[in-house]
């Protein structure tokens, strides 16, 4: 098993997060004897003072030609007046739109060893395990026309679906589905939207193409207050871009906090994982990140562009392992007493216990 990778740490604190789901990358290969290559480039803010521009042509062209992409965050308030094409988000977009993945697979779960790190009813959240399907290639992302008029007085943004583009993300959806509890929730504001009413109807059509799957449809804003009533009652949750952008760091709140979740777009012709977290500028560099969204992004790497779900799962497991040894980050305070470590503490144990983890299976399937 060969597997090149192309490293976009970015910016704030994607370099030391990114740095832990690399050592687990590399972990991986080195027990089960992968040959997996690592080749890193800047992206976003960081690209933008070496080179220029949010997303050089030198990195797009590593990423197109390896077979997945690990990136860590863009974005920082050096570069708030920046605009247009020069912004370190429209690196991330255009490299998103060039790679050409239009499903965004966000993994939501209430971890049983930190239950009370979320603000939320312990016996609300227990046993959520939901899976979010984003479309990331379309509505008002990439819609035209858009613009800030000149006299600064104004401005607007296009939402735009076609059917092909719904039709796409939906089998994705739904097939995620099969393997999961055969539950779809397709979420839209088809009381107001036309692109809701097309979303609505296509989703509807497909799922008729999968008869053992349940298709609910909600409303963004009802769904938006059950996510924080009845969170366990979902399984794979599809929506539109900017809805699932809004809907997903909601629904951090279940986790715990945002630095738990990791991601994975997929359809395109390389794989892109990305935590869901963003750059955190403020706590760039002093040992506060927290490093497992960005190892749980590497376990989503493993699954959809090595093709290695056993080893996946070790690595989602070595989070919760490290999650029931008590180790959390400051994030994770919660409300019960437990000392806090650094990015690099948690980093390491959770390599620690990749390491580990996959050992054991080897030595399983030795005899
Ligand atoms: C995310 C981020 C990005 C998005 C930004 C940084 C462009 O918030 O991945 O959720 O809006 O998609
Ligand atoms: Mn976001």
């Amino acid at each position: 098993m060969k597997l090149q990778i192309t490293v976009l740490p970015g910016d704030g604190i994607g370099p030391e997060v990114t740095s832990h789901a690399v050592a687990v990358l590399k972990a991986t290969a080195e027990v089960c004897g992968y040959d997996f290559s690592f080749q890193t480039h800047a992206i976003g803010g960081a690209a933008l003072e070496q080179h220029g521009t949010p997303l050089p042509q030198r990195a797009l062209a590593a990423c197109l030609d390896s077979d997945a992409v690990l990136l860590g965050a863009v974005g920082s308030p050096k570069f708030d007046d920046v605009v247009g094409e020069k912004r370190p988000e429209a690196g991330l977009l255009a490299l998103r739109q060039a790679l050409g993945g239009y499903a965004n697979l966000r993994p939501v779960r209430a971890y049983d060893a930190v239950l009370d790190c979320s603000p939320l009813r312990e016996d609300m959240i227990r046993g959520t395990d939901i899976l979010f399907v984003r479309e990331l290639l379309g509505g008002l992302y990439f819609g035209q026309p858009r613009a800030l008029e000149e006299d600064g007085r104004s401005a607007h943004n296009t939402m735009r679906y076609s059917v092909d583009e719904v039709e796409r993300v939906a089998h994705i959806a739904f097939r995620e589905a099969h393997r999961r509890k055969n539950h779809v929730t397709s979420i839209d504001k088809a009381n107001v939207l036309e692109t809701s009413q097309l979303w609505r109807r296509t989703v509807t059509q497909v799922g008729r193409l999968y008869r053992d799957v349940k298709l609910d449809h909600v409303y963004v804003d009802s769904f938006a207050m059950q996510l924080m009533l009845t969170p366990s009652r979902y399984d794979v949750v599809l929506t539109e871009n900017l809805f699932g952008d809004i809907l997903s760091d909601e629904a951090a709140v279940i986790s715990g906090s945002l630095g738990m979740l990791g991601s994975a777009t997929i359809g395109g012709k390389v794989g892109l994982y990305e935590p869901v977290h963003g750059s955190a500028p403020d706590i760039a560099g002093r040992g506060l990140a927290n490093p497992l969204g960005a190892i749980e992004t590497a376990a989503m790497l493993l699954q959809y562009s090595a093709g290695l779900p056993e080893e996946a799962a070790r690595v989602s497991a070595s989070v919760s392992r490290v999650l029931q040894r008590g180790l959390v980050t400051k994030d994770m305070a919660g409300r019960r007493l437990r000392s806090i470590s650094s990015t690099e503490t948690i980093g390491q144990a959770g390599v620690q216990s990749v390491s580990d983890l996959l050992q054991m299976n080897m030595a399983y399937h030795a005899v």
